[in-house]
């Protein structure tokens, strides 16, 4: 086992994680490809987005970096250290470190506890603190995430979706974690609850010194929280990038008509705009080669027998095509301010209103359960 470089705080090499599933026919046995080879580099503070299509790994690949899972084959690194083969006492006192907050506040949350004993599991599962001090911390932290703190002895069915997300969000903070992965913590909220919540996270970030790690459907939310995207399809990594520089010039075909499925306001852009064709092909039996190459506009007969590698695109970036600059040539730059629709321009905008945002967590603060 060799250590990660000082600046990463996390990192995967060559990670798998394989799900058996038994075939309908003649019995045989077959293997679901969740996380295939990934090799990832988390830097310490960062935002690192991950995104793509549903069923292509996000949620392993969460789950593999917090050890909620085990990987099939690989190394997850944190701290330079291998935590893939870890046992569960071993793995104790690292969970103090990486936490999680789940997209559905309400099935991750036991309703048969109230909202203290919940935030304040965690410090008691790590020993930390007198019964007193732990209860000072469970208040600090529900009024830090906008909370009043006699909420605490209610349960979670008495808030709405938001609260919720809240409660999570300061189950996740109280053992003082270094690293949070948010798997789609917003996209079960309305979209004004959505960007508090976002909002939220991000001052939190700053403030409790996190690397986080977000999974996201929405791109207004990646673009507007993330400093790094990484792009996955079918168990693969495909793109890596800065966020701006990803959204300014995507390289890889995917990451081209991903951000495409953005609506464009223009109808003779309309076909421009289209996103990626087809369905994502079953994990049971990827593709050959290039996983793309059933539904890339720029396959050739390479794409579909040799595998590209995952390779240094320069200026920090990575991207597994063949003709990735070819790509990069052809395609508009995608994701212009001028191309986005009424809708998307006011979602961006929800997210950029910090003070109003902020004047609405001091209120949903101050009101009582099931306000917001
Ligand atoms: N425990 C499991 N057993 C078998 N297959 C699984 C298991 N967990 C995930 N899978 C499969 O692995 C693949 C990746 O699933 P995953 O949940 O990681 O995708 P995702 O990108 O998070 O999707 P979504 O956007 O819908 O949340 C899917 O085909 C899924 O059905
Ligand atoms: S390698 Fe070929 S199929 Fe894959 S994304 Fe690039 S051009 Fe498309
Ligand atoms: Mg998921």
């Amino acid at each position: 086992m060799t250590g990660s470089a000082p600046d990463i705080i996390l990192e995967t090499r060559d990670v798998s994680r394989h799900f058996g599933s038994q075939a309908a026919w003649f019995g045989e046995k077959r293997v679901v490809r969740a996380v295939d080879g990934v090799s990832l580099a988390v830097r310490r503070g960062e935002t690192l987005a991950v995104v793509g299509e549903s069923g292509c790994g996000k949620s392993t690949l969460a789950r593999l970096l917090v050890r909620l899972i085990r990987p099939t084959a690989g190394e997850v690194l944190y701290e330079g250290r291998d935590i893939g083969g870890l046992s569960e006492r071993e793995m104790r006192g690292l969970r103090r470190d990486l936490q999680f907050v789940f997209q559905d506040p309400f099935s991750s949350l036991n309703p048969r506890m109230t909202v203290g004993t919940l935030v304040e599991e965690p410090l008691r599962v790590h020993g930390m603190g007198s019964r007193a001090e732990r209860r000072r911390r469970v208040d600090a932290l529900l009024q830090r995430v906008g909370l009043r703190p006699e909420f605490a002895d209610r349960y979670p069915h008495e808030f709405s979706g938001g609260q919720r997300q809240r409660i999570g969000i300061a189950r996740a903070l109280a053992s003082g974690p270094k690293v949070v992965i948010g798997d789609e913590p917003v996209s079960a909220l309305d979209v004004s609850i959505q960007a508090q919540v976002i909002n939220l996270l991000e001052d939190l970030k700053d403030e409790f010194k996190l690397t986080l790690i977000l999974i996201a459907h929405d791109l207004a939310v990646i673009r507007h929280m993330s400093d790094r995207v990484a792009v996955m399809y079918l168990g693969e990594i495909v793109e890596l990038a800065e966020t701006e520089e990803l959204f300014a010039r995507p390289l890889h075909p995917y990451t081209q008509a991903l951000l495409r499925a953005i609506p464009v306001p223009t109808p003779h852009r309309r076909a421009a705009a289209a996103g990626v064709k087809g369905d994502v092909p079953s994990p049971l039996a990827p593709p050959a080669g290039c996983r793309f190459h059933t539904r890339c506009p720029l396959a050739t007969a390479l794409c579909s027998a040799t595998k590209p590698d995952f390779a240094d695109a320069g200026g920090g970036r990575f991207v597994a095509c063949h003709y990735w600059q070819q790509a990069a040539a052809a395609a508009p730059a995608p994701h212009a301010e001028a191309h986005r629709t009424a809708a998307a321009q006011r979602r961006f905008a929800l997210y950029r209103d910090r003070s109003e945002q902020q004047e609405r967590l001091r209120t949903a603060a101050a009101a009582g359960p099931t306000t917001t």
